[in-house]
């Protein structure tokens, strides 16, 4: 069994709680999923779904029968504002081994320390909750407030690739890696 639960589950900090994403926040997510300015070191554009956020809850293929992911992905809620400001993501999770973060935030609240407050929650959840061995970061060398929430939130620094690709652009990127002995080390 890949999780010691099955579901997304609720998770909290100070100012945020981590929650499935519903159509109910439709409203609150087009207001930045779509900005260009969120995937300027993302590999890639905004989908239509990123720009349309109503298609995101829409099953374009009813009919194609699939497993469902063993990803977790996060809506970030501010409990002052009830708005849903950003997400996270543990995805490409691999042989209960293995899995990538991915994260965006509205770019009205960059730098105010929310990314990193919610990566530290999910890290905690990932190896306290699941029996995934290792979290892995990738972010382009010229995103500073990425490479920051990685660092920040415990990731090692393992190496940089030169002139590689992201999703289907080509960069330096950093990989930023985390394992369960990191952790215990650390207590
Ligand atoms: C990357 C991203 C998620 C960071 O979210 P955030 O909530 O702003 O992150 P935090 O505030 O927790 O941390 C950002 C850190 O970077 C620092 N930072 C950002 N830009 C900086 C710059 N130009 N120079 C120096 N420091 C900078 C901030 O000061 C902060 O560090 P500090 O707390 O030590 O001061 C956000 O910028 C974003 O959504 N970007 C677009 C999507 C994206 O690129 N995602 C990652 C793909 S790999």
């Amino acid at each position: 069994m890949l999780k010691k639960c099955k579901y997304i589950p609720i998770l909290e900090t100070d100012r945020l709680v981590l929650r499935e994403l519903t159509e109910a926040d439709v409203e609150d997510l087009r207001k930045w999923l779509g900005l260009d300015e969120v995937y300027t070191y993302w590999g890639r554009a905004a989908s239509k779904g990123e720009k349309n956020p109503e298609l995101l809850f829409i099953d374009a293929r009813p009919h194609v029968k699939r497993k469902p992911a063993p990803d977790f992905i996060w809506g970030i809620e501010r409990k002052d504002t009830h708005e849903v400001i950003g997400m996270i993501e543990v995805f490409d999770i691999e042989n209960d081994r293995y899995g990538m973060v991915g994260y965006r935030i509205a770019p009205w609240l960059w730098n105010t320390g929310i990314c990193t407050e919610a990566m530290k929650r999910v890290v905690e959840f990932i190896f306290s909750e699941t029996v995934l061995d290792r979290l892995e970061g990738r972010a382009d060398v010229r995103n500073i407030g990425s490479n920051r929430v990685l660092q920040k939130s415990g990731f090692q620094l393992e190496g940089t690739i030169r002139h590689g690709k992201m999703a289907s652009q080509y960069c330096d990127y950093n990989i930023w890696g985390m394992i369960r002995d990191d952790i215990s080390a650390n207590k």
